[in-house]
């Protein structure tokens, strides 16, 4: 792909178009080995070797990283008064970065963070009914009568009753620990699912949507590349169809 160099920097996020307009005039980037002068040069993205203030650029036209929400964050690009997901990341970071999907203030795990608008419509789309898994620990001892509820779906006050839920007990006391599998993506949907059965949801965490797992390693607030497996595996039943 050619593409001009400062739109190139720009997307790569060393700065807005007119910053990196300015580290070419003070001949802060190179070219094959050349200071590059013109802001309209075109990059070959794939043969060019383009160095800003010396160190190697890499060019990705699609970035995908995971996110282990931690609660208190809210699942935006930006917010007038709270801090938001992308606030997390450090150093260089594309302006085209999004969250593709929402997890509630509250809620931790899983955020899958992108530029890749068309695998966020494959995977967020009503239509598409990709999985999601979550663990969360309820007030009140959840019984296998509420996973029969879920699993014929439950009226939460929408048009139209949830779709089949999976819900699985892992342990049932005064506060309750399960998992539970849903296949849409409605505002709150865990916690009004529980709230129509006479439960309030006191932690709630994603695990995994579709093919991606969060990777437990990362600890409320780290985040790390997806694999090249992993970004594969997510693209992958798009391309079957
Ligand atoms: N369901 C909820 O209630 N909250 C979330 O953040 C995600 C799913």
């Amino acid at each position: 792909m050619k593409i001009r160099l400062d739109k190139y920097l720009a997307e790569l996020g060393y700065g807005t178009r007119s910053q990196v307009k300015q580290h070419i005039s003070k001949g802060n980037v190179s070219v094959n080995g050349s200071t590059a002068k013109r802001p309209e040069t075109r990059i070959d993205t794939e043969t060019d070797r383009v160095l800003f203030c010396g160190a190697e650029t890499v060019y990705e036209q699609y970035e995908y990283y995971m996110l282990n929400k931690p609660a208190g964050v809210v699942s935006a690009t930006e917010d007038r008064k709270e801090k938001t997901v992308l606030d997390l990341f450090e150093g260089r970071k594309r302006k085209d970065l999004f969250p593709a999907g929402r997890l509630d203030k509250d809620t931790e795990g899983l955020l899958l963070i992108t530029n890749d608008g068309g695998l966020a419509h494959r995977l967020l789309a009503p239509g598409k009914h990709v999985d999601k898994i979550y663990y969360a620990e309820i007030d009140g001892k959840v019984t296998p009568e509420d996973a029969v509820l879920f699993s014929e779906g439950i009226d939460i006050g929408d048009e139209k009753k949830t779709l089949p839920a999976r819900l699985e007990i892992l342990r049932s006391a005064e506060r309750s620990f399960v998992r539970v599998t849903v296949c849409e993506g409605r505002f709150h949907q865990i916690k009004r699912m529980f709230h129509a059965t006479g439960k309030e949801v006191l932690y709630l965490k994603r695990l995994q949507m579709g093919s991606l797992k969060l990777d437990e390693a990362l600890k409320p607030g780290e985040y790390r590349k997806l694999t090249e497996k992993e970004v594969e595996e997510l693209c992958l039943p798009e391309k079957k169809q």
